[in-house]
């Protein structure tokens, strides 16, 4: 495991800053890679569709998680609700990891 990893996964972990969520950028990369995700957001968080929020720029990370996690639960004017084809520890790794894509 690359150390960054490692250390977003201890943050996360340890910032107890509202409910507790504990989540993992690997297998949160195993969810976006497999859904669909890369589609329009890009496999690396650059949107390849217009009106896609650019994660590589750091587009939306000022939401807290819980915000995001809604956002995927039940989509929005484009993207499609993944509330029931996500598991909510599913869509926790998925945020997590999509904060692993900001470049700048
Ligand atoms: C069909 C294209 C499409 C797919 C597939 C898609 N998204 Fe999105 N996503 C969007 C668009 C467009 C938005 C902006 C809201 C809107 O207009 O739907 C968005 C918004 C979001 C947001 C909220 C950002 C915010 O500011 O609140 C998150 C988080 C997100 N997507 C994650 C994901 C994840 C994780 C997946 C895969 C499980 C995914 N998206 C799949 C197009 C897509």
């Amino acid at each position: 495991m690359r150390r960054w990893c490692f250390g977003l996964l201890v943050a996360t972990v340890v910032s107890g800053v509202g409910p507790a969520v504990a989540g993992d950028p690997i297998a949160g990369k195993r969810v976006w890679e497999t859904n669909s995700c890369p589609s329009c957001h890009g496999v690396d968080g650059r949107p390849v569709v217009p009106g896609v929020p650019d994660f590589s720029k750091g587009d939306s990370m000022i939401k807290p998680d819980s915000r995001l996690i809604e956002s995927i639960a039940k989509g929005g004017r484009i993207m499609p609700a993944f509330r029931g084809l996500l598991k909510p520890q599913q869509m926790i790794d998925v945020v997590v990891y999509i904060r692993t894509l900001r470049r700048r």
